[in-house]
C-alpha cells in the first residue's frame, strides 16, 4: 500500500477525537476552505472541499461534459473509470519506458485531459512546463496530485499556479496523512468551473472530523512535521534503490513517490514468491500500459527494506529457473 506508516500522527488523531464533540451540528466547511486556500495562496472560491479524491474524479465525470476525455496512462485508474461511468469516451494516452510526460503525444482535440503529478504508480514527477504546456483555454487539464504532498518543496506542482487557464489540481490528505478512512481532499481551480462541480455535490459533503483534518493538516504543526518525513522519505527511498539495483530488476528512474516502481522477469512467480516470505507489492497489471512484470514497491524504513530486499533475491534466484514457456499469454501482456 502508498499511505504512510505510523500516520495520522498522535496530534491529529487528537484533533479527530475532539473533533466528535461537534458532531451533533451540520458541519462548517467555511474554517477548513480558508486554511486550505492560504495554504496554497489562493482565494477561497478556488477552493472545493471533497469527500477525497475520489469525489472529485466523479464531479469533474459528471458536472463536465467533454467530447474528448483523455486519461495519460499508466496511472491511477479511478479517474477513467469515473468517466466511463459517467457515460465518456475515454482516449488512452500511452506513456512508454520511463514514463516522462510527452505534451505531444496528448490529442490536440483533447478537451479533457487527465494526469497524475507524481504519477502513481510509476512514481515519475513530470516538471511543471510539461504540465503547463498541455493547459489550454478550450481544455480542462486535470492533474492528480494526490502524492504531491511527499515531494519537498513541491516544484512541479500547479496548486498556486492561477495564470493557467482550465487546470483544476486535485489534492488528497489520505496518503501522507494516512486518512484514508475519512475521506478529505480538495480541487483548486477557477470559481465558475469549481461551481459546476459544486453543483454535483449534495450538502454538507465533507464530515466534520474530515474538516478538522483539513485545517490540521495545513497547519504550521502539520508543516513541520512534513518537512522531517520528507528527509527520511528521501533517505529511505534512496536505500530502497541501492537495494533494488544490486538485482536483476528495472526500476523506474528519479522516483518521487513513496513507491518505486520495478519490472521483473516471471512477474506472476515473483510476486507470489514474495507472498509466500511474506512481503505483498502491488500487481502492475491492472494499470493500463503495465504487465504482469511490473511491480510497485513501497518505501519503508530501512530494516524492512533489507529483509524485503533479501526476499526479492531469493524469490528472483527461485523463479531464474523458470522458462517463459512458463509464463502464460495474460502474464507476458
Ligand atoms: C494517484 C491517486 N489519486 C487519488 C487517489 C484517491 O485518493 P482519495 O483517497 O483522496 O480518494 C489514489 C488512491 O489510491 C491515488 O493513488
Amino acid at each position: 500500500v502508498n499511505v504512510r506508516t505510523g500516520a495520522p500522527p498522535a496530534w491529529l488523531r487528537e484533533g479527530l477525537r475532539a473533533s466528535v464533540d461537534e458532531v451533533g451540528a451540520y458541519p462548517d466547511l467555511a474554517p477548513a476552505r480558508e486554511a486550505v486556500a492560504a495554504h496554497h495562496g489562493r482565494p477561497v472560491d478556488e477552493v472545493l472541499l471533497t469527500a477525497g479524491a475520489a469525489e472529485a474524479f466523479v464531479l469533474v465525470a459528471r458536472a463536465l461534459a467533454p467530447r474528448h476525455a483523455a486519461v495519460v496512462h499508466p496511472q491511477f485508474t479511478e479517474p477513467e473509470r469515473a468517466l466511463r461511468l459517467a457515460g465518456h469516451d475515454v482516449a488512452r494516452v500511452a506513456v512508454p519506458w520511463p514514463f516522462a510526460l510527452d505534451p505531444d503525444a496528448v490529442p490536440s482535440r483533447a478537451d479533457l485531459v487527465v494526469v497524475g503529478n507524481p504519477t502513481n504508480p510509476t512514481s515519475v514527477l513530470h516538471p511543471a512546463p510539461s504540465l503547463a504546456a498541455l493547459a489550454h483555454p478550450d481544455r480542462t487539464l486535470v492533474v492528480d496530485e494526490a502524492f504531491m504532498d511527499a515531494v519537498p518543496g513541491e516544484p512541479a506542482s500547479l496548486a498556486g499556479r492561477r495564470d493557467l487557464p482550465g487546470v483544476l489540481v486535485v489534492r488528497s490528505l489520505t496518503k501522507t496523512w494516512g486518512l484514508a478512512g475519512l475521506r478529505v481532499g480538495y480541487v483548486l481551480g477557477d470559481p465558475p468551473t469549481l461551481a459546476r462541480l459544486a453543483a454535483a455535490q449534495p450538502h454538507w459533503p465533507l464530515s466534520t472530523p474530515a474538516l478538522a483534518a483539513a485545517e490540521a493538516c495545513t497547519s504550521a504543526r502539520a508543516a513541520a512535521e512534513l518537512a522531517a518525513w520528507h528527509d527520511t522519505l528521501t533517505a529511505d527511498r534512496a536505500h530502497l534503490e541501492t537495494r533494488l539495483a544490486a538485482l536483476p530488476v528495472d526500476v523506474v528512474p528519479q522516483a518521487a513517490a513513496p513507491f518505486v516502481l520495478v519490472r521483473v522477469r516471471h512477474g506472476t512467480s515473483v510476486r507470489q514468491g514474495l507472498r509466500d516470505r511474506g512481503f505483498a507489492v502491488r500487481r502492475g497489471d491492472t494499470f493500463p500500459g503495465l504487465g504482469a512484470d511490473w511491480l510497485r514497491v513501497a518505501v519503508r524504513d530501512r530494516a524492512t527494506t533489507d529483509a524485503f530486499a533479501d526476499a526479492l533475491g531469493g524469490t528472483l534466484a527461485d523463479t531464474d529457473g523458470d522458462t517463459l514457456a512458463d509464463v502464460s499469454p495474460e502474464e507476458s501482456v
